[in-house]
């Protein structure tokens, strides 16, 4: 299967979105892609909103993980969003968030396809993508916690969260 979808851009401010939503129910596939190679990862942690005057998504991804490698090899990534109520998108999500880029090619195994659009790749089954630059890499430490709770509750292997910033180039919706 090959399809291309048609994407219409999306005016940011007209978006009928809730972010608390869609990150924590439905969850994203992050896409990066080096030297030809792309990788999707399910991720529930991310952000929108204003930073030094611009609109922004805030990712946060693990040190261990294959997609961590690329976004510091990339300028740009996307952030894909699927409708839930097709099975097959809830399965890619499954194994984009339990297997690594590392080991396969998740993305072809499950025959989606990869589109490009301001050289940035995203997958045509979404039906809402983020087309993103990235603007700053933070990485979270242990003494960055007020509550020594969330320290000990999320980082006890020590596999901390790097804090990606990165504008929102453009928004496409089908
Ligand atoms: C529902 C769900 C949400 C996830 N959210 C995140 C996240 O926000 N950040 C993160 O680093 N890993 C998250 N993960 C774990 C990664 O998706 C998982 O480790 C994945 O296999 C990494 O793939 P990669 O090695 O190809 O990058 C999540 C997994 C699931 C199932």
């Amino acid at each position: 299967m090959n399809q291309k979808h048609v994407f219409q851009p999306m005016p940011i401010y007209e978006m009928d979105f809730n972010p608390f939503r869609q990150f924590k129910e439905d969850t994203c596939a992050i896409v990066t892609e080096v030297n030809g190679k792309a990788n999707a990862m399910t991720a529930s942690w991310g952000a929108m909103g204003e930073m030094w005057g611009k609109d922004v998504i805030t990712i946060y991804v693990r040190e261990s993980r294959f997609t961590r490698e690329l976004l510091d090899q990339s300028e740009t990534f996307s952030i894909n969003f699927f409708d839930m109520d097709k099975v097959e998108n809830k399965m890619a999500l499954q194994i984009f968030g339990s297997e690594s880029g590392r080991d396969k090619d998740k993305i072809a195994e499950l025959k989606f396809n990869v589109n490009h659009s301001l050289n940035t790749p995203f997958l045509d089954e979404s039906n809402l993508v983020f087309l993103c630059s990235k603007l700053s890499r933070t990485e979270i430490k242990k003494e960055d916690f007020f509550h020594p709770r969330i320290d000990s509750k999320f980082y006890e292997n020590g596999d901390y969260h790097i804090m990606y910033i990165a504008e929102i180039m453009r928004v496409g919706a089908r």
